[in-house]
């Protein structure tokens, strides 16, 4: 790793002259998950992180719902994203637009919203939540009838854990909707011994030949916890790499797909955006009023 050592040493004297932190996802790469990040963790664990953030500047490295999410949570801090075009394809797949048209067809049901959105897709919600707390968000609603958006995969994983109707949308993550369970029973054939740990992003199909199914800080935990000798993470990448160090003894089998709007995010964007202060994330205080009561909303139920 000596190619990265100016950029983090760079970076985490920075951090200290500037009154920053670095929240990072866990599908971040090891250099940034390991040597500059202060706090990692899946979305809702970084949303209520940055909440609590006392430093001027939050520099966000994941994609850019994220970092918008961290301005709702925390709008007296500057938000920096180290890459501006850092997307999601769940986020791209539904408009605010979409959401009141949604709105209108289905008077009178609530709306979940994945985190994976925009800020303005959020203020029509009524409440968000993310692959951690899905059902228990879809649970807590006094509707029979439930609209969850904007992923249909996550919503049909959800469905099957609860009595509600669930009513979705076409959204999916390109990388999760590239596993199948015929490749995954492949493994599983040559080696029953091993555990396959999907996020609830794939297709139910995926879900149903899996050993477990969680956002990605519970897949982390189940792996530290279980230690299993051989492991499929059905997700991206980085998260195996990120793990291996902290679970000696334990293989990580492929395949896993790249994210290429996480990877988007390196050392030298990361510098870059500190020193420059360039990629500061701002949302429009009428829109973030909206988006923090239902990011709040979910915030609340967690605790
Ligand atoms: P988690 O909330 O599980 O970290 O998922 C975020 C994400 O983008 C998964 O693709
Ligand atoms: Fe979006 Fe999928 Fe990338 Fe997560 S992995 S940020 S859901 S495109």
């Amino acid at each position: 790793w000596p190619v990265y050592a100016p950029y983090v040493a760079a970076i985490n004297r920075l951090k200290r002259e500037r009154s920053a932190v670095i929240l990072a996802h866990n599908y971040q790469t090891p250099e940034i998950y390991h040597c500059v990040a202060d706090i990692v963790g899946d979305s809702l664990q970084l949303a209520r992180e940055a909440e609590k953030v006392d430093a001027k500047i939050i520099v966000q490295c994941g994609v850019h719902f994220m970092a918008e999410t961290s301005k709702l949570m925390n709008p007296e801090k500057t938000v920096l994203v180290p890459d501006m075009r850092a997307g999601c394809s769940l986020s791209e797949s539904i408009t605010a637009a979409d959401v009141r048209l949604l709105r209108e067809r289905y008077p009178g049901v609530p709306i979940v919203t994945y985190v994976n959105t925009s800020a303005e897709v959020k203020a029509e919600s009524d409440i968000c939540c993310t692959s951690s707390n899905a059902v228990k968000v879809v649970e807590s609603l006094d509707s029979d009838t439930v609209l969850c958006i904007p992923d249909e995969y996550l919503a049909l994983n959800v469905a099957r854990q609860t009595n509600k109707k669930i009513l979705t949308w076409k959204g999916h993550c390109e990388v999760h909707e590239r596993f199948t369970a015929e490749e995954l029973l492949a493994y599983k054939d040559a080696d029953p011994s091993i555990q396959i740990v999907a996020h609830p992003e794939c297709h139910p199909d995926v879900l149903a030949v899996s050993d477990y199914a969680g956002s990605t800080a519970g897949m982390i935990d189940y792996v530290k916890g279980k230690r299993p000798a051989r492991v499929l993470l059905v997700t991206e990448c980085s998260m195996a790499s990120n793990v291996q160090s902290e679970v000696p003894g334990v293989e990580f089998v492929k395949p896993c797909n790249l994210c290429p709007h996480m990877r988007r995010i390196t050392l030298p964007k990361i510098l870059e955006s500190l020193t420059d202060m360039t990629g500061e994330v701002r949302v429009d205080p009428a829109i973030a009023d909206r988006a923090r009561r239902a990011v709040e909303r979910m915030v609340a139920l967690a605790n």
